[in-house]
């Protein structure tokens, strides 16, 4: 007989490097090189291409940074007039891509919304699918300088408001509040906008940046880069903690709630959203940062507990679970002094970010290798086929 009777050829299972337990989650593994961002984890360190971000979060403009991150190199005065004139010329979306999202159903997190409406920009480049270093970064000076435009604009779209064009006037952090709003913010709002946009540019191989890099691995396009970007950000565990983090801080609502709160969620063995970190292993340097802004901007009425019941929370978490907040953490109360819708949370991360996802798609782009790991396989081999009628 043969078939069922028949000794099964053993499969050659192909040799893996084995993944130690520690490694889970890729963690510490080194997927590359990178000019770009550089992270102590252990001593609190972040730097954009040499510059720590201590001194670029005090002294330079989102503006200067995005510059820093795509050509390498601080700005020279001339450089920068250039580059911000750039930006400001591209502001405007076309009015089809406006009139289209009347369509869009207005209950969708505004990141799933995000998400399509950064892919469909490249609909109005006839250029999207030219792969050369230049078209690219004219692409990724346009997708920066039109991310504010198009966030703002479906937060009104939605609310059933006009659009508000953008100004050429004010810089891309204000600009951004004005196209929000549709009122110019004041110089506190403006600078704290400036400060979380700087200060969430880049953070090397996080998750969205490694999905970004994937991508643009397999040549695939800058609009594709983006797009993978967007979808691995929109997690909980990535850049989706912020909206929850808020979240956490209405639903406690007063200082003295705070305590028997975390006591029921360390009880519950819940994440407290806005702590813990892959790689740092002390202090993000972003989050006091982010602190000392927060306490500044929260003063504004009606939001003057908020700074209070993040404080005790972070003081119980860094004291019982020893964990450390990071940037999530208290730029969701900077954002939400700002104005900024609860689910507009992570589009705002992606309003920086797309600077640092466009720089690391331009060299990964540079230096291609397609990234394609293995898998240790923990499946079943050889199993007899059994027909579909018999099983
Ligand atoms: C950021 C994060 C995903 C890093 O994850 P990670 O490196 O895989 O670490 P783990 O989730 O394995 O956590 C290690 C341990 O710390 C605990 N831990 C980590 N973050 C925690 C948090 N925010 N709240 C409570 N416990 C936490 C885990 O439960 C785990 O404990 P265990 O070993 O007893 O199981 C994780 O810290 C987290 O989920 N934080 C909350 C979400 C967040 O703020 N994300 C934004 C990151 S910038």
């Amino acid at each position: 007989m043969t078939g069922l009777m028949d000794t099964p050829k053993p499969i050659t299972v192909p040799t893996v490097a084995k993944s130690s337990p520690a490694h889970a989650g890729l963690e510490d593994t080194v997927a590359g090189e990178s000019s770009i961002c550089f992270i102590d984890g252990h001593r609190s360190r972040l730097i954009y291409r040499g510059y720590s971000i201590d001194d670029l979060a005090k002294s330079a403009t989102f503006e200067e940074v995005a510059y820093l991150l795509l050509f390498k190199k601080l700005p020279a005065q001339s450089e920068l007039k250039s580059f911000s004139d750039q930006l400001k010329s591209q502001r405007a979306l076309p009015n089809q891509f406006i009139e289209r999202m009347s369509s869009i159903p207005k209950e969708l997190h505004p990141m799933s919304v995000l998400r399509t409406l950064v892919s469909a920009l490249s609909f109005y480049d006839p250029d999207a699918e030219l792969m050369n270093h230049d078209s690219n970064l004219k692409r990724a000076v346009r997708v920066i300088a039109q991310a504010p435009a198009v966030i703002a604009a479906w937060d009104r779209v939605r609310k059933g408001k006009k659009t508000v064009d953008p100004r050429s006037d004010l810089n891309h952090a204000a600009n951004f509040l004005w196209m929000l709003h549709g009122k110019e913010p004041d110089a506190l709002f403006s600078q704290a906008m400036e400060l979380y946009l700087v200060l969430l540019a880049d953070h090397e191989l996080n998750a969205s940046t490694f999905a970004c890099r994937v991508t643009a691995s397999t040549l695939s396009d800058y609009y594709s880069g983006m797009t993978s970007a967007i979808g691995a950000l929109k997690g909980p565990l990535h850049g989706g903690a912020n909206e929850q983090v808020l979240k956490m801080i209405l639903e406690v609502g007063e200082v003295s709630h705070v305590e028997e709160y975390l006591k029921k969620a360390f009880a519950e063995k819940k994440k407290i959203m806005g702590f813990g970190h892959r790689v740092y292993k002390v202090m993000d340097p972003r989050s006091p940062l982010l602190k000392e802004m927060s306490e500044k901007i929260c003063v504004k009425p009606g939001n003057e507990n908020l700074f209070q019941i993040t404080e005790k929370i972070e003081e119980i978490v860094c004291s019982v679970k020893k964990l450390p907040s990071n940037v999530d953490f208290f730029s969701a109360t900077l954002l939400y002094s700002l104005g900024i819708p609860v689910d507009l949370f992570t589009p705002m991360f992606v309003l920086s970010r797309i600077s640092g996802w466009s720089a690391h798609y331009l060299e990964q782009i540079s230096d291609n290798r397609l990234l394609r790991p293995r898998a240790e396989y923990t499946g079943a081999l050889d199993l007899p086929f059994i027909p579909l009628e018999n099983r």
